[in-house]
């Protein structure tokens, strides 16, 4: 397979990158590199992949639809995962312009260019936020998620509608993944898992927001890879039992589907937090405040269609997870 990966300077594009060459792929891996992070850790993550038999980096922005267009009429994709966007719940209070930029009309540009090329496959990144005021947990494909809370998780809602627009339109196979809190090595410094290790290591006071009662299905990266490789194998078929007048929010008349990739086990944040301090050997500063705005108290995650139809759910204990997320961060930053 020749794959186009966009955000792959990123956490989960790294990874997901590493992996693809691994197989034996051939990987086109694009990001603008932006200051949203650490540009060193992105540029880090790039020079590992470009030590890799397969793999070509390409500094371009997916806001750009002549450098988009041109992309694809030079590289003959048979795939396209598109991880490319501007994440962050809460910096998309402050920010909303360049959601919007990134994550819908970038996301635009990648529908047109797979429209053009005929590709065998777009899996794109959704969130878990999609779900907003949604309450009923666990969280599953099939329930109604009008209501988010953030710019960001419209943004991404709004990619599952474009999404199945152009399934319809112009039956280009789509799946949308909705990835439940990702961790691991090589992670986000904007993450929980490592803004609390380097405040605990540097001991700083660590923020514990809604008094640490949040709830998440937190995935560790190599099963959201996992999810992510084996949903790129099977493109996205109509559902024939797919009906108007009861119409699935998961699937589709078209080849248009959505799974859920997160780990069952939902971890409380004051739990993640105790763990922590059990592998840095340290106690935290601990400052109890309110629940964000912008932020949901509970995301659990019902994977049955990924494990229906790739046969596969993210499993990894938060404890081995972050014991690996906290040796590579220790490594990363020669941090004791
Ligand atoms: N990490 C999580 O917990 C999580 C959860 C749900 C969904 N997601 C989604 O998964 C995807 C990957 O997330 P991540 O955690 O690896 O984030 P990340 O920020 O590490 O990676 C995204 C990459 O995309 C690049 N990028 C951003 N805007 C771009 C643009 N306009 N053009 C080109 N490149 C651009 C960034 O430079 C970055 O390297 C994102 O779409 C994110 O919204 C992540």
């Amino acid at each position: 397979m020749h794959i186009l990966v966009t955000g792959a300077a990123g956490f989960i594009g790294f990874h997901l990158s590493k992996r693809l060459l691994e197989m034996g792929h051939s990987v086109v891996g694009l990001d603008n590199v932006n200051d949203y992070y650490s540009t060193q850790l992105k540029e880090a993550r790039v020079a590992i992949l470009e030590e890799m038999d397969g793999f070509k980096f390409v500094r371009r922005d997916i806001e750009d639809e002549e450098g988009m267009a041109a992309l694809f009429r030079t590289e003959n994709f048979s795939h396209v995962v598109n991880l490319a966007a501007q994440a962050g719940v809460f910096y998309s209070l402050e920010n909303p312009s360049v959601f919007v930029k990134s994550n819908v009309l970038g996301f635009l540009h990648i529908l047109e260019g797979c429209r053009h090329c005929g590709i065998e496959h777009l899996v794109y990144a959704s969130s878990s936020s999609v779900y907003g005021l949604n309450t009923i947990t666990p969280h599953g494909v099939h329930q109604n998620v009008d209501h988010p809370v953030s710019l960001y998780a419209a943004t991404k809602k709004a990619d599952e509608l474009l999404a199945h627009t152009y399934s319809h339109l112009h039956g280009i196979p789509t799946t949308g993944l909705r990835f439940f809190s990702v961790y691991g090595p090589w992670g986000r410094p904007d993450g929980v898992a490592y803004l609390w290790t380097k405040a605990i290591l540097e001991d700083q006071p660590v923020k514990v927001f809604n008094y640490g009662k949040n709830r998440r299905s937190f995935t560790y990266v190599s099963d959201i890879v996992e999810g992510v490789v084996r949903t790129l194998l099977k493109p996205a078929e109509p559902n024939p039992e797919w009906r108007g007048h009861r119409p699935d929010p998961g699937s589709s008349s078209s080849p248009y589907r959505v799974y859920n990739i997160g780990n069952r086990n939902v971890v409380e944040l004051v739990y993640m937090l105790s763990i922590l301090e059990e592998l840095l050997g340290k106690k935290a500063i601990r400052v109890d405040l309110p629940p964000q705005l912008g932020d949901v108290s509970d995301n659990a995650a019902e994977v049955s269609g990924l494990v229906r139809d790739v046969g596969y759910n993210p499993t990894t204990p938060i404890k081995t997870g972050l014991a690996n997320f906290v040796a590579w961060y220790k490594d990363y930053h020669n941090a004791k």
